[in-house]
């Protein structure tokens, strides 16, 4: 019997965090009861609102206590506990009643999904809060007298590119991770999943800390974006007991708890617009979720349509927890900060959603016997079907997954036959397995459970490092930090990965790229700690608060240090830490001075720098640990960082053309890019922050396969760092200033093009004409205007842009063409010269405006259209021995690590102040020669009116000189002085003043 049942939904703000503050963040979210609304900071789009199930305020009004628990300060203050009362106690009740329930949540990086699945620190989460509640609940149920036994299980588990891993069982890390296989009673599960049976609170914090340590672990080791693991904790919980029948009955409930990777879109993550098809499915469980949400959202509403569970890991194994038997709550975790209303706004609506899916719903209670039976008749079926070597007609028994497989080839029968047949192997197995967990007794599984290595107990651990210096780990992940420590007792320590030639095994193991056998040794002597670089390997990178060690140093409370490309601990000593106020760097602070100290030294005070400097936290690790890979794996990429300005990338975010997207004053002024350079083949690409970081992904993926010994001669289509032959690049551009079209002045200029870093790579010849909206040209006499102002507003006005060759281009480019863009116009493209240093463009545009309003007159005397040159690349022809990577790179001069930055800094940003100079000295100079005709055509006037002896001369004709539109107008107007009767010959017109109509002025 089931029952349909909405999925509910929540959603909660954290307060600002320390950036957010910094530079001073406004507040978009109002919460009032269960509605919330969400402001646009731009002003452009209506406040938008929402309503969900609960609304959780946790963004002010709370207090800290001398615990450091958040409570509340104002009743509407949503803590920890208030969350858990709502949410974690329904899911609590559910599973007492034998209902599935699972609870995930959702939102982008950094909004707080952790903080309310997990916890931090005394602010716990709902999982440690609902395990403590549980057993507490138990013991109640026990001591009350009741007959029945209860038993809970444990499972934590990480989906990471789409693989699982054991968290509670690294060690057998397969290659490709855990299989997810479904089977018709069970349900998809990730196959040989430790489940350990769990008798107390204690004994689950332990595995969940294990579970995180060993998920830090393997993020630090492979260089994972921790941010883009789904992290699931599975409890099964089962009420054991005879039933009226005095049969024994089990009622079952499985809890899923499910913290979510990050959400951002593929948009910002900027897997839109790369080649690598892997790019889009960077976050392939992620945007199924979306697409099978949205599917049960369609379904719920009545249409028929099939629900993609099978496209991705994560919904394999939520298919229960979306559409099956599952009561299910989603979290929405929301950022408070304007700089995330995109991202905020996307969760509201994923949230908005979800609300609409609905489950079907049954309490888990049969008899043992039965379920026994259920599964030995489920074998005998399977067995008879591999007997006779029969596929069935449907992959499994679920309508929204039908496959059809009579429409198949027979190649492709055969293999779904070979892939069915194991997985029918695998169901049997599971059958068998599961029957036997269910005939063991709880004594059995505890015991079970409890042999092999002992899990530390995280108590005790805790107290030795109170009294002990040690390290602990910093992770860009607040949630994974501190979760490594390695005490540091008298004595030595070696820092390596293991040597299995020596055999001598480091005690501070590290493992990952560019971590020496050898790496480091810390010496502890009394109260003393050195840290000390090994003499087998005298190139090993150790970085002590952002310098790299020279010789051995004395350690001091809280200094930071990082091993490798990746391995960044804090040390602390006990007895140093009460003379030391100064508190422990956090991992952006950490990175930022080590960024500081590869050359890239940024203000503090803007908001474009500290954007810049969150987006370098980010960038300059990775570009650390993506060089070292490409020298490991021998790539022949060099990756480095160049800052380049918003306006050289074409990104205007001006007020003459505001982005729609992005309140003006978060739109930052230059952008952190990659420059991905193939040191073999001379050719050099430039990539955004998100493609760059998306590729990083992949190269990690590609690593960890060369780390395991496989073959990774990819194809190029697969491989990240290499891009298509037939990949456009910007060879460079420049600002092409429309200064002189605001006066009607034609310009005709030779202009340095320079690439991203201000280096100039050769010269474009570009022309600009005034000319009639009909595209005829206007003579220089014909367009007279003195100030645009009061002279072009309103009026239409039209140019010609001409292009008309590059000079000098570096040879490596083919198909080369020019694009520019002119205010909010559609782009203005050339033809596409093959193969030429020199290309001859001969390209025309007429563009016009149909009526000048200010903006566009403030754009034209101001601002400039962008021209850029895209070309394609040739590979240089190699010439003589192959060198690696490592011996090109060295060769070139290019040191690792410090030089990065330090180099291309002060060059990056380009002088367009040059450029912009050089047309308006132009534009002066066609304007002083125009003022300079008039004084010449005024002078006439005066010479003709002088040698008629007039006194007068009329203002029409003084306007008619000023003003002509062509030099017969002058002429013509010049000609009737002479014959003017009312401009006094002599002393005026019989020395009558003048009169009305022929209002003159006297020449002096
Ligand atoms: N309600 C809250 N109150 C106080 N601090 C919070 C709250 N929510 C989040 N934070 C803080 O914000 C930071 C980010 O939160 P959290 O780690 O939960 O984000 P996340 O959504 O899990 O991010 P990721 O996707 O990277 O795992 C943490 O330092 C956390 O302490
Ligand atoms: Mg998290």
């Amino acid at each position: 019997m089931s029952e349909e049942e909405s999925v509910k939904v929540a959603v909660r703000v954290r307060p600002f965090n320390k950036r957010e503050r910094e530079r001073n963040a406004t507040l978009i979210v109002e919460m009032k009861g269960p509605t919330t609304v969400l402001n646009d900071p731009s002003g452009e789009n209506e406040p938008k609102r929402f309503t969900f199930d609960y609304s959780y305020w946790s963004h002010d009004s709370f207090k800290e206590e001398a615990s450091g628990y958040l409570a509340p300060a104002k009743p509407h203050y949503a803590d920890q506990n208030m969350v858990f009362k709502d949410v974690g106690l329904g899911v609590l009740a559910n599973a007492w009643e034998g209902y599935n329930c699972s609870l995930f949540a959702y939102g982008q990086t950094g909004a707080g999904k952790s903080w309310s699945i997990v916890g931090y620190g005394p602010n716990k989460g709902i999982v440690p809060l609902f395990c403590d509640k549980l057993f507490v609940q138990i013991e109640e149920k026990k001591s009350g007298g009741e007959a029945a036994s209860f038993e809970v299980e444990f499972s934590m588990l990480e989906i990471y590119n789409e693989q699982v891993r054991d968290l509670l069982n690294p060690a057998s890390k397969r290659k490709g991770g855990l299989k997810v296989r479904q089977h018709p009673k069970l349900g998809f599960y990730a196959d040989g999943l430790k489940t350990v049976a769990v008798n107390s609170y204690q004994d689950i914090e332990n595995r969940m800390e294990e579970g995180t340590k060993n998920r830090t672990v393997a993020a630090t080791n492979m260089n994972a974006t921790s941010s883009r693991a789904h992290t699931i904790v599975g409890i099964k919980f089962t009420q054991k007991y005879q039933n009226a029948a005095g049969q024994e009955t089990a009622k079952s409930s499985v809890i899923n708890l499910v913290d979510l990777a990050g959400s951002e879109r593929a948009e910002s993550t900027g897997a839109t617009g790369d080649r690598l098809k892997e790019g889009a499915a960077i976050n392939q469980s992620l945007s199924s979720l979306g697409n099978v949400i949205a599917a049960l959202v369609d379904k719920a509403n009545g249409k028929q349509v099939r629900v993609p569970y099978r496209d991705s890991t994560l919904t394999k194994l939520l298919k229960n927890a979306l559409g099956g038997n599952s009561k299910t709550i989603m979290i929405a975790a929301i950022s408070p900060a304007d700089i995330n209303y995109d991202e905020t706004l996307s969760t509201l609506r994923y949230a908005d959603r979800a609300k609409q899916i609905k489950t079907k719903v049954a309490v888990n209670e049969d008899p043992t016997e039965k379920l026994i039976r259920e599964l030995q008749e489920e074998n005998e079926k399977l067995k008879k079907l591999l007997e006779s070597g029969g596929i069935p007609e449907k992959l499994d028994d679920d309508d929204d997954d039908e496959e059809d497989v009579k429409s198949l080839s027979k190649d492709e029968r055969e293999r779904i036959r070979k892939e069915l047949e194991e997985e029918m192997q695998a169901r049997i197995l599971a059958s068998e397995q599961e029957m036997e967990e269910m005939k063991k007794t709880w004594e059995e599984k505890m015991q079970q459970s409890h042999t092999g290595p002992t899990v530390p107990d995280a108590g005790a651990a805790r107290k030795e490092k109170e009294s002990t210096p040690h390290l602990y780990n910093l992770n860009i992940d607040p949630q994974l930090t501190g979760m490594i420590v390695h005490l540091l007792k008298p004595g030595q320590h070696l820092v390596g990965s293991s040597n299995e030639e020596s055999g001598e095994t480091p005690s501070i193991l590290l493992k990952g790229l560019n971590i020496q056998p050898q790496h480091a040794a810390f010496i502890v002597e009394g109260d003393k700690v050195f840290l000390d670089r090994c003499q087998s390997s005298p190139d090993a990178k150790i970085i002590v608060n952002g310098q790299p060690l020279t010789e051995k140093d004395e350690l001091e409370h809280n200094d930071r240090i990082m091993f490798g490309a990746n391995h960044l601990y804090i040390f602390a000593h006990p007895k140093q830490a009460g003379s030391q106020k100064q508190p422990a760097m956090t991992y952006e602070e950490a990175q930022a001075e080590i960024n500081q100290n590869s050359g890239f030294v940024l203000g503090k005070g803007s908001l474009d720098d500290l954007i810049l400097n969150d987006d370098l936290v980010e960038v300059m690790p990775a570009i650390e640990q993506a060089n070292d890979m490409s020298e490991e794996m021998d790539k022949k990429v060099k990756f480095e960082v160049v800052i380049v300005p918003a306006k050289v990338l074409g990104i205007v975010g001006s007020k003459t053309e505001p982005s729609k997207r992005k309140p003006p004053e978060v739109q930052s002024t230059a952008r952190v890019m990659v420059k991905m350079r193939n040191v073999d083949l001379g050719l050099e690409y430039l990539w955004t922050k998100a493609k760059f970081m998306n590729r990083k992904y992949l190269m990690d993926e590609m690593y960890e396969s060369f780390s395991d010994g496989e073959d990774i001669n990819w194809p190029d289509e697969r491989d990240p760092f290499t891009e298509p032959p037939d990949h456009e690049e910007m060879i460079g551009g420049l600002h092409l200033y429309l200064q002189s079209i605001g006066y009607k002045i034609e310009a005709k200029e030779q202009l340095d093009l320079t690439d991203i870093k201000g280096i100039e790579v050769g010269k474009l010849n570009v022309e600009l004409w005034p000319c009639t909206q009909t595209g005829k040209v206007l003579r220089d006499e014909d367009a007279f205007v003195d100030d645009p102002e009061t002279d072009l507003k309103g009026q239409p006005l039209a140019f010609k842009v001409k292009i008309l060759n590059a000079r000098g281009l570096p040879d490596r480019f083919t198909d080369i063409y020019c694009k520019f863009r002119v205010y909010t116009m559609e782009p203005f493209q050339t033809q596409t010269i093959k193969k030429a240093i020199n290309p001859d463009f001969k390209f025309e545009q007429l563009v016009s405006f149909n009526a000048i309003d200010s903006q566009e007159l403030d754009y034209l005397l101001n601002g400039s259209a962008y021209v850029q040159l895209f070309g394609k690349q040739v590979p240089k022809k190699r010439e003589g021995k192959k060198l690696t990577t490592k011996q090109i790179v060295k060769k070139s001069g290019m040191l690792k690590g410090k030089d990065i930055g330090a180099e291309n800094m002060p060059k990056a940003t380009v002088d367009e102040g040059k450029v912009g100079y050089q047309f308006q000295i132009l534009t002066l100079k066609k304007r002083l020669e125009r003022l300079e005709k008039k004084m010449a055509q005024m002078n006439k006037v005066v010479e003709v009116a002088e040698k008629s002896s007039k006194m007068r001369v009329k203002t029409e004709t003084i306007k008619t000189v000023l003003h002509a539109k062509n030099p017969d107008a002058v002429e013509k107007a010049i000609k009737t002085i002479p014959k003017d009767k009312g401009a006094g010959d002599n002393e005026g017109v019989n020395g009558q003043p003048p009169s009305q109509e022929s209002k003159a002025c006297v020449l002096l």
